[in-house]
């Protein structure tokens, strides 16, 4: 009897172990307004594939100066129209181990609203009773926080906003972790602003789902050519881009104190595209005009989705950066750096050799959902999920 049940202990903690171990995550965006996309870049809800990723984020909603939640568009989100709230929370009927989330903020919600939010105390414990109001109504398993970014950027409070982030995470799990929900944010990938906005160990202590953007390194924003999520320093970059890259993101949130299992190692299945100023310099740093040509479905310059790129520009000339190890295409006088199934898997190698607790995508809509490219739906997202899983 003794022996059968110290061994039950064991074999029921390794069970527990591996479990743990294994559990990797693939957090995944809906980005809600590319229902109004056209042709074969309309996506909608019916288009996820439930088993594909482990989290699913509902982006956006938006907050008000009092700290209520913001329904940012009611056609498509709640039951006013196509009831996305309730197609999302019911997928969890079809794979009840997916959980649903609601994330509030991304770049447009700006950072003012977030900081006189974060500053009140009785506007952080309103925000939090909706978050539970709405969670509940909603049926859906979480809350995720993407306010870009605490003490950076028009309005914020660089000497406040760090320490009244964690005040506002703390409100935020008191409310959510007696009741099973689970807390995460999307944070900065940028060393430079990560030693403005967060509190590193206390954040980390704070949150279940540390989601690292260590993308946008680079992009139209500057008037010269660069990759926008390169997995290492390139040997051109000089002293102030040298951490423009995703190791040097992610092992300084290490560095800094996080708990590696609870971070995700953010990535894009988008590019970032330029136009040259001179078609015959398409080096990293070359001089640009300004963004590329806008796809048919994103419709911004200087950004295309990996569907845009792979169902209409693979005519382009595909170059591996070796040193970077992440693909660009050049046509003319275009050039548009990206992800493909080769970096991303060197990426989510990166983040298992890290211990991370798995992989956050930004978003299903610019994947080639709908198997256009080749013989699958999903293959960015399924080579994330193949070599997570391996
Ligand atoms: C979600 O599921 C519930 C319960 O099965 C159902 O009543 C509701 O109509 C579904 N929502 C949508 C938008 O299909
Ligand atoms: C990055 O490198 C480019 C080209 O060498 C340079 O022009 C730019 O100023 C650098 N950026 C920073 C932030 O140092």
């Amino acid at each position: 009897m003794k022996v059968s049940a110290v061994f039950l202990l064991v074999a029921t903690s390794a069970v527990l172990l591996s479990a743990s171990v294994s559990a990797k995550n693939i957090v995944c965006y809906f980005t809600s307004w590319t229902v109004y996309r056209n042709g074969n870049g309309q996506f909608d809800v019916d288009k996820i594939d439930p088993f594909l990723c482990t989290h699913i984020m509902f982006g956006f909603v938006g907050i008000t100066n009092e700290g209520k939640i913001n329904i940012l568009d009611h056609w498509e989100s709640d039951d006013d129209g196509l009831k996305h709230f309730s197609l999302l929370a019911n997928l969890t009927q079809v794979n009840p181990y997916l959980k649903i989330m609601v994330s509030m903020g991304g770049w447009n919600e700006g950072s003012q609203k977030y900081s006189e939010v974060a500053a009140d105390p009785a506007k952080r414990k309103l925000l939090a009773e909706e978050v539970v109001h709405f969670l509940e109504e909603h049926k859906f398993q979480g809350f995720d926080l993407d306010w870009e970014y605490p003490g950076i950027r028009d309005g914020s409070d660089v000497q406040h906003d760090p320490a009244n982030f964690v005040e506002l995470l703390k409100e935020l799990k008191t409310a959510l972790y007696p009741r099973g929900y689970i807390l995460s944010a999307a944070v900065s990938g940028g060393v430079t602003n990560m030693d403005i906005a967060y509190d590193v160990p206390l954040v980390s202590e704070l949150l279940d789902i540390i989601n690292v953007m260590v993308y946008d390194f680079h992009g139209a924003f500057e008037p010269f050519v660069g990759h926008f999520a390169p997995l290492t320093a390139s040997s051109k970059d000089d002293a102030g881009n040298a951490t423009l890259n995703v190791k040097s993101g992610i092992q300084h949130w290490i560095d800094r104190g996080a708990d590696p299992a609870k971070m995700h190692l953010g990535v894009g299945t988008y590019g970032r595209s330029f136009t040259l100023a001179d078609p015959n310099n398409a080096e990293l740093y070359a001089p640009t005009s300004g963004g590329g040509k806008s796809g048919p479905y994103t419709g911004q310059d200087g950004v295309l989705g990996y569907n845009e790129i792979c169902e209409l520009h693979s005519d382009w000339t595909y170059i591996w950066d070796d040193e970077q190890q992440v693909p660009h295409r050049v046509g003319g006088n275009q050039w548009v750096g990206y992800e493909d199934e080769r970096s991303l898997a060197l990426k989510v190698e990166y983040a298992k050799e890290k211990n991370l607790g798995g992989i956050m995508v930004w978003s299903f809509d610019t994947d080639d959902f709908r198997g256009i490219c080749g013989s699958e739906t999903y293959p960015l997202i399924r080579t994330i999920k193949k070599t997570l899983i391996n």
